[in-house]
């Protein structure tokens, strides 16, 4: 048999998407091995139709992506981020996390709710093997920085692995949530921040690890890398970056001075793109180095291109928090 974060890890995979119920998670659940598993998705027929969409990137085209631009642009694009999020919060607080329609509202059943935590595991898992694949081990002593905790899907589970974890969200109302999961859950070694402004993020120091999942990509590509370069420059010397955003989006394009003018208010998950060579500028300009890069498929778009980052902060380790290498 297999597990049910096999079975979630597979439909991310493979489907790029969230189980539509949990019927079906126990139903691949009974698969003898993950082999077995993967085979089936492999051979299904929504796996068949999306491959013919997304695995023929070589021939796009290059796209045009403005990154820089003033400060209170800036800010006002943030403002922007921050009235959307707290209004999905508010009205759908799990749905735009998960996106998954069973999630639909501010209420779902205990069963739905622990499954939704659950999903949090699998990225849990997926920052060690990461990590191990570039000699690091977390050990107790260290201390982690969440960007964008939501409903705290993963801080449950990085509290496990951490001293102490700074989780921070640009939502009020997604904070809230997360508090009550993590008090349910006898968690006591998180810190919630609200990130209301660009300022507050340049406040946040003192961390060995940078997680974020699906956060990033939802900021205009000027916030993204703003925010990026700040996480990075505070970094402990010797600290590791794990971090997802969407770096290609065939057809996609941003122009700060029409997106502000063109932008209409309402709780609307956006999808944006920074390009990998600006990511790559910011690891090499804050004093980090790449050391693994690879397409993930978790944007949620079949014409786009999804990449976790591993960069490691150049500098020496503080000795009781610092990074641990395995060899
Ligand atoms: C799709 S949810 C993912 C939540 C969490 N990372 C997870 O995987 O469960 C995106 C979260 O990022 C937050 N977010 C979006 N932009 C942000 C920003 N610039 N700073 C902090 N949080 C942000 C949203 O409020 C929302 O809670």
């Amino acid at each position: 048999m297999v597990s049910r974060a096999d079975v979630i890890g597979a439909y991310r995979l493979f489907l790029d998407r969230e189980p539509e119920s949990e019927q079906v998670v126990e139903d691949h659940i009974l698969h003898p091995t993950i082999q077995d598993l993967h085979r089936t998705f492999l051979n299904s027929d929504e796996f068949k139709a999306r491959s013919e969409i997304s695995f023929k990137p070589f021939d796009w085209p290059p796209i045009t992506v403005q990154v820089e631009t003033s400060g209170p642009e800036l800010q006002a694009m943030f403002d922007m981020v921050n009235r959307q999020w707290t209004q999905l919060g508010q009205e759908d607080p799990y749905f735009s996390v998960i996106g998954d329609p069973n999630y639909r509202g501010t209420e779902v059943s205990d069963e739905l709710r622990d499954t939704f935590y659950e999903t949090g595991r699998y990225e849990m898992d997926r920052l060690i093997s990461f990590l191990a694949r570039s000699g690091i081990a977390l050990t107790p002593d260290m201390t982690c920085f969440e960007l964008g905790c939501g409903l705290g899907r993963v801080t449950r589970w990085l509290a496990e692995h951490f001293r102490q974890v700074q989780a921070a969200d640009i939502s009020g109302a997604h904070l809230a949530m997360a508090e009550q999961a993590l008090r349910r859950a006898g968690v006591s070694n998180v810190t919630l921040i609200r990130l209301a402004n660009i300022e507050t993020i340049r406040t946040i120091r003192n961390f060995d690890v940078f997680f974020s999942v699906i956060v990033l990509q939802h900021n205009p590509p000027p916030v993204m890398a703003a925010i990026l370069r700040s996480i990075l420059e505070n970094l402990n010397p010797g600290g590791v970056g794990y971090f997802q955003l969407q770096t290609y989006g065939l057809d996609y394009e941003f122009r700060v001075d029409s997106y502000l003018a063109e932008h209409t208010e309402g709780p609307v998950i956006e999808m944006h793109v920074l390009p990998q060579e600006a990511v790559l500028d910011i690891i090499y300009d804050t004093g980090c180095k790449l050391l693994e890069v690879r397409e993930d498929g978790q944007g949620g778009a079949t014409n786009g291109i999804s990449q976790t980052f591993v960069v490691r902060k150049a500098g020496v380790a503080r000795k009781a928090g610092g990074v641990g290498k395995t060899h």
